[in-house]
């Protein structure tokens, strides 16, 4: 068994983000649901153990509780918010509800300097808080290690240096010294090395992917984004000719897509790659459509029948690869409308047909996103497509507003490839969620020369998000947008006003359609 920790999820909307923060230690790292049998914890021989935060009371009567086995486990382990009322209060400590709501940013100070958790860190440190009940006596054999104004406990640990509990979220960004914390639990205290690294990952994958799959065959359907496009470039480590993707031009890619993924996978890569062009067939069956739901429905019809029929034709296979990364595997603890539990089920939009008989191979399946980019960087792939910015299913269909034509297709694509270039140029491209441009259809006035013309509108969107849940819409500097509008004006035939959208997420939705 690898090195690893194991978190306890109670239902904390950044159990994720514990876990991320311990990979970016190079430490793997795993979330199981808060009831898991310590039996079942004790055969990963995990190297500690964190009990998450989460939304309860521990005296609450549905608060949800551990197997009480977990304490005798002899691992380190780390309680932060939630864990550790949980941990305290079985150990004989107590919680009350606090007098204030502790929320937001605080000041931590460290009083016991011998604590490992704190060590190399200053004697004050800022961090963030977000609870209600608090720990108002210590649990035999623990003594206080950091205090806040509001609480004297808000760091505290065991005798043996091996039990800790932290009343703030240590893996947060508003706690900005909080990875060394989480990096201290599982280096010193826990005893990991730093093993979990993508160069090291891919080893153990491509070993992984050759043992499940033996010498069948693998289909896996490339997007051009960057989760299928990861999975083709390591499954193709590991089995060569054996695997086929299978790319569908669905009429409604940007400008490049199409080309970028030949370019990459046929010459770079040698990846048997089956490009089905099926344009004509989905621009027909969208004309004259303009319901955004009815648009929808149509691509991802289309989409399944198209490449259904690109399967058969592609030969017998016994496996169909994806591209699922960790977020989607992970059973989120539906307690107190955790969020993490609606990310789901709003992204597995545009999916394949369960009822394919295929056996499912899926070697992203541990990994976060920013993991799979820094897979793909190291399998070779190049920064346009892992750094990809996300790109829906239904592609451009849902950026035109109203009727999708080959002439407005023309239009968005040629105003998207300026909005994608200009962003790249000025380096926001990278640093936010999502930028692209939209078409309205509406028309208006204008003038151009000394001609009147009477064309349509672009609007331009760059939102900033952690999910796609919710979103802000960018700042951008005035000079990008005044480079945008003009590039857009004079150089896109069809197009004589640009638009910046400044709607954030709620009550706006990122796509216009
Ligand atoms: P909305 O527009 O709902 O978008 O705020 C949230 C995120 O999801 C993407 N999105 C989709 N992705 N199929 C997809 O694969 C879809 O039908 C779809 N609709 C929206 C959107 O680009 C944004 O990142």
């Amino acid at each position: 068994m690898p090195e690893q920790i194991v978190i306890l999820d109670f239902g904390s909307q950044y159990t994720q983000v514990i876990a991320r923060r311990i990979r970016e230690c190079n430490v793997y790292s795993q979330i199981l649901r808060f009831d898991t049998p310590a039996a079942e914890i004790e055969k990963i021989h995990p190297n500690g153990l964190i009990l998450s935060g989460g939304p309860s009371s521990v005296y609450a009567k549905d608060a949800p509780m551990p197997d009480p086995a977990i304490f005798k486990l002899g691992i380190p382990k780390l309680g932060i918010c939630y864990g550790l009322q949980l941990l305290a209060q079985y150990l004989g400590g107590k919680v009350e509800p606090g007098q204030k709501r502790e929320y937001g940013k605080g000041a931590l100070k460290v009083t016991d300097s011998f604590c490992p958790l704190f060590a190399n860190l200053p004697e004050k440190l800022q961090v963030w808080n977000s609870h209600g009940d608090k720990l108002t006596r210590l649990p035999r054999g623990f003594s206080a290690a950091a205090v806040t104004e509001n609480s004297k406990y808000a760091a505290i640990q065991s005798k043996d240096c091996r039990t800790f509990g932290l009343q703030f979220h240590p893996e947060v960004a508003h706690t900005p010294l909080g990875k060394e914390i989480i990096s201290n639990f599982v280096h010193s205290v826990c005893g990991c090395g730093k093993n979990w690294t993508m160069h090291n990952y891919i080893e153990q994958a491509v070993a992984e992917i050759r043992a499940q799959v033996g010498d069948e065959r693998v289909i896996l359907g490339l997007s051009g984004g960057v989760d299928s496009s990861v999975a083709a470039a390591l499954i193709h480590r590991a089995i060569g000719e054996q695997l086929t993707c299978i790319f569908v031009n669905n009429g409604v890619l940007r400008g490049r897509e199409a080309h970028v993924v030949q370019e990459v996978f046929v010459k770079h890569f040698k990846v048997k790659l089956q490009y089905e062009n099926a344009s004509n067939l989905f621009l027909k069956r969208l004309k004259g459509v303009t319901n955004p739901e009815r648009k929808r429905k149509i691509i991802g019809r289309t989409f399944i029948e198209v490449f259904e029929r690109a399967t058969r034709r592609a030969g017998k296979a016994k496996f169909l690869a994806q591209g699922t990364l960790y977020p989607d595997v992970i059973e989120s603890v539906p307690i107190g409308g955790n969020p993490a539990s609606m990310i789901k089920s709003h992204h597995n939009v545009g999916g394949l047909p369960k009822k394919m008989r295929f056996a499912l191979l899926e070697p992203l399946k541990q990994l976060f996103k920013d993991e799979v980019r820094e897979l793909g960087l190291e399998l070779g792939l190049p920064r346009e497509i892992v750094l990809r910015q996300p790109f829906p299913g239904p592609g451009l269909g849902v950026r035109i507003v109203g009727e999708v034509t080959p002439q407005r297709l023309r239009i968005l694509r040629e105003a998207d490839t300026i909005v994608v270039e200009e962003m790249k140029q000025s380096g926001w491209y990278y640093k936010i969620w999502q930028s692209f441009a939209v078409l309205l259809p509406v028309r208006s006035v204008g003038v151009m020369g000394d001609e009147r013309t009477y064309d349509f509108t672009i609007a331009v969107r760059a939102v900033e998000s952690q999910d796609g849940m919710t979103a802000d819409w960018v700042k951008l500097p005035y000079d990008l947008l005044e480079r945008l509008s003009s590039r857009i004006i004079n150089e896109v035939k069809g197009v004589n006003r640009v638009c910046f959208d400044i709607t954030s997420k709620p009550p706006g939705t990122i796509e216009w359609e």
